[in-house]
C-alpha cells in the first residue's frame, strides 16, 4: 500500500493544516469509557449528521459562566470532519473558553478559512461540526 499512499501524507491533496489536525487530532474521544463518562458528565451533548453523506458526529460540551470551558468529540465522519472538528474545538476552548454567542457565529467558511481553505464539495463536512455544535448548545439550554 504505501507505493499507492504514502504514509506522511504528501500524495494527499489536503492543506498541511488539514493533514496535520487529521494526523493529531485535538480533544477528540477515543474510548468507549471515556464517552459514557462524558455523557454523564457533559453541560450539552449533540448529535448530528451530514445529509450529503450520511456522516454523523457526536460533540459534548461544558459550559462556565456562558464560555465554553471544554469541547469533546466523536465523529463516523472523514479526514475533512475529524479536521474541522479538531481545529473548531481547539479555537473554543482557547484561553478560558469563548462565548457560546461568538463560538455559535463559527460557520463552515470559517472553519475552512482556519483550515487554510477546503475544496467546495468538502464545506459540508465542516457544516456538520457548526451543525453539531449548535445541537450541544440547544441541549444544553434545555438542560437549565
Ligand atoms: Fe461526510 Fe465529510 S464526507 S463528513
Amino acid at each position: 500500500m504505501t507505493d499507492i499512499i504514502s504514509n506522511d501524507g504528501k500524495l494527499w491533496t489536503y492543506t498541511d493544516k488539514v493533514k496535520e489536525h487529521f494526523f493529531n487530532p485535538r480533544n477528540v474521544i477515543k474510548t468507549t469509557e471515556e464517552e459514557k463518562r462524558y455523557d454523564k458528565e457533559a453541560d450539552g451533548i449533540g448529535v448530528e449528521n451530514a445529509l450529503p453523506c450520511g456522516d454523523m458526529m457526536k460533540m459534548w460540551i461544558k459550559v462556565s459562566n456562558s464560555r465554553i470551558v471544554d469541547c469533546k468529540w466523536r465523529t463516523f465522519g472523514c479526514a475533512v470532519a475529524m479536521a474541522s472538528t479538531s481545529i473548531f474545538s481547539e479555537k473554543v476552548i482557547a484561553n478560558g473558553g469563548m462565548k457560546i454567542d461568538d463560538a455559535l457565529c463559527i460557520t463552515a467558511m470559517k472553519i475552512s478559512k482556519d483550515l487554510e481553505e477546503l475544496p467546495t464539495r468538502k464545506i459540508h463536512c465542516a457544516d456538520l461540526v457548526h451543525k453539531t455544535f449548535k445541537a450541544a448548545v440547544e441541549d444544553y439550554q434545555n438542560r437549565k
